[in-house]
């Protein structure tokens, strides 16, 4: 006996499937997609370098962030969610990253910039592990999918020091 309202619910469950198989087809192409994003960072100037109250050293830096991510976008890429991380090991041993700039990009028409900025978070350790330490710079970029799961990328820029005082 076929009810409209049971034939109702099979034209959905195959729309759903439907949908379903469109969108892992979807996700898988985008699998596929090759990109090769330019990024550039480089520090232009160390502005200030104190110890806050409470003990722990504080930075203050000028960045050059120069980044091209247009070939990350493919056409199913929502939005890219990008920031740079200081990354630097204190005695213990332990790496310890800080974020000191993100930003949105939300088109592959914006996904082309050249920004001089200061750090946007604050550069604070939790003591005073920062005084002449190397530190690295990473920019991340988290590709969020309009349909299937977001994946995180990151290049590394090595090589950066700290002043003594
Ligand atoms: C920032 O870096 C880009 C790419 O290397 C360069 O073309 C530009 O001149 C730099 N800007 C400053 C202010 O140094
Ligand atoms: C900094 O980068 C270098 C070279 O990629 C790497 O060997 C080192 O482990 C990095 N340091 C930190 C704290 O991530």
């Amino acid at each position: 006996m076929h009810s409209y309202a049971l034939r109702v619910n099979t034209a959905v469950t195959l729309a759903i499937m439907v949908l379903a198989v469109l969108c892992s087809f979807v996700s898988l192409s985008d699998h596929f997609h090759a990109s090769s994003p330019h990024v550039h960072l480089e520090v232009l100037s160390i502005d200030a370098f104190q110890r806050q109250k409470a003990g722990n050293d504080e930075v203050w830096l000028t960045l050059n962030i120069s980044a091209d991510f247009s070939s990350v976008f493919s056409w199913n890429t929502k939005q890219l969610f990008i920031f740079v991380a200081a990354e630097y090991v204190t005695p213990k041993n332990v790496v310890n990253q800080v974020s000191l700039w993100d930003a949105i990009l939300v088109s592959k028409n914006h996904a082309k910039f050249s920004i001089k900025t200061r750090n946007k978070y604050s550069f604070v350790d939790q003591g005073n592990n920062l005084r002449g330490s190397d530190f690295n710079l990473t920019m991340y970029w988290h590709v969020m999918p309009l349909t299937g799961a977001m994946y995180t990328e990151k290049q590394v820029f090595s090589g950066f020091r700290l002043p003594t005082e």
